[in-house]
């Protein structure tokens, strides 16, 4: 079928491919309107290995990507990019998502071309500027300029209603990165539950209020574990960014029982954390993650907009102080009904057929 109601989904960064993929997927078999992926490469490599995860059909690659980019550079070269790719576009309506600089870019480009916007993983807040910084004032900044917000959860959408978004104007679909786990553990059948003897813990930390100290105070923690627990293992897929690697490799190479690796792909992280016994992260994506696969997650921040895998039980905010981290990581390898509590607690981010329904609200409404 072919369409003049031209759909623009804009992604930039690792998380936002994986959370996007079913949404485009699901307007490609929809086929009401014309699907038009752009990437502005926020991320080079680890949004190269999400694009060729879901075989992502990339029609426009902005490649902004810089070597330790500022956040004022990323802003500008993201926003200038979508601009031009708007006005040469003209899509019908612009789709973000999430709360990176490329998601408000994205939001605001459309806004300046008074082109509809569609925010996917609208509405979660932690209430604080400066936790997780920048996002959560990409988020809010998004929401001002957003025509049919997403939410992921009743939560999320409490949020809107309390900032004056009408009623009318937000859907509750469940979150995407559900469906991106569904399809993948599909594809990968019964490898995911294969383990072995040892309890591997699995290990992502990237965000910017973690940088310097807090980042060694992980790794601190992550030692102390290895001394304490003779058969952990644990993994440790390491983000790009250089300030999360200056700390990591300087405080953990070489250690026999601390695997530090490059970035994996969707399909082998999310094995690794089907196979991991316990997952230590400050990841957005890995908090919902985990509880759809029964692991039990320590979060790595001080704060967090999904309190949902918190009040389920999946998840515990654990901060970073390198005690805290380990007395609640010695806990869940010592007690196992504590263990057995957290890892049966119910996933509460959605069925996995979230990118159906916001398909379904955007094609109804613009088609
Ligand atoms: C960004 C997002 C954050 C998201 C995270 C997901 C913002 C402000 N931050 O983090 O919300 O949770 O991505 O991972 O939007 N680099 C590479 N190759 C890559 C990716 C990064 O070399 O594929 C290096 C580059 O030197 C780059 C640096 O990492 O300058 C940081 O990248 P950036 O997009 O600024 O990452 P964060 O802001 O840390
Ligand atoms: N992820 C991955 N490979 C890795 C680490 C993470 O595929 O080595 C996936 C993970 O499953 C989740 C997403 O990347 O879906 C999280 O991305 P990130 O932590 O970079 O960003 P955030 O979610 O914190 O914004």
């Amino acid at each position: 079928m072919t369409s003049d109601k031209t759909l623009m989904i804009v992604m930039g960064t690792r998380p936002e491919a994986i959370k996007l993929a079913p949404v485009a997927l699901a307007a490609q078999r929809d086929g009401r309107m014309r699907v038009v992926v752009v990437r502005t490469s926020q991320h080079r490599q680890m949004l190269d290995q999400m694009v060729e995860a879901f075989g992502l059909p990339i029609a426009v690659d902005l490649d902004i990507m810089r070597h330790d980019q500022s956040l004022t550079q990323v802003t500008t070269a993201a926003l200038e990019g979508l601009d031009r790719t708007i006005a040469a576009l003209r899509p019908t309506a612009v789709v973000v998502q999430g709360d990176t600089t490329t998601t408000f870019c994205g939001a605001l480009a459309a806004f300046h071309h008074r082109v509809p916007v569609a925010h996917v993983e609208a509405g979660l807040r932690t209430h604080d500027r400066f936790q997780p910084f920048p996002e959560e004032v990409n988020r809010r900044l998004t929401a001002q300029v957003t025509d049919f917000h997403f939410a992921p959860t009743e939560g999320a959408e409490a949020n809107l209603r309390r900032e004056g978004v009408p009623d009318a104007r937000i859907w509750v679909t469940g979150n995407t990165a559900i469906d991106a786990l569904r399809i993948t553990l599909e594809r990968a059948g019964e490898r995911a539950a294969a383990t072995g003897p040892e309890r591997r813990i699995l290990v992502t930390a990237h965000r910017r209020e973690n940088h310097g100290e807090p980042m060694a105070e992980i790794c601190r923690a992550l030692v102390r574990l290895c001394e304490r627990f003779e058969d952990v293992r644990v993994r440790f897929p390491v983000h790009l960014s250089p300030r999360v690697r200056a700390t990591v490799f300087e405080r953990l190479q070489g250690h026999p029982r601390i695997a530090l690796e490059e970035p994996l792909g969707y399909e082998a992280f999310v094995l690794a954390m089907s196979q991991a016994h316990l997952i230590l992260s400050d990841s957005g994506g890995v908090q919902e993650e985990a509880p759809a696969l029964g692991k039990p997650v320590l979060v790595l921040r001080e704060t967090t907009e999904r309190p949902e895998a918190c009040e389920a039980g999946c998840a515990m905010l654990v901060g970073t102080n390198a005690d805290r981290i380990f007395d609640e990581a010695s806990r869940l390898l010592s007690d196992e009904a504590w263990y057995g509590q957290m890892a049966r607690a119910k996933n509460p981010f959605g069925d996995g057929h979230a990118a159906e329904r916001i398909v379904s609200v955007l094609a109804d409404a613009l088609a």
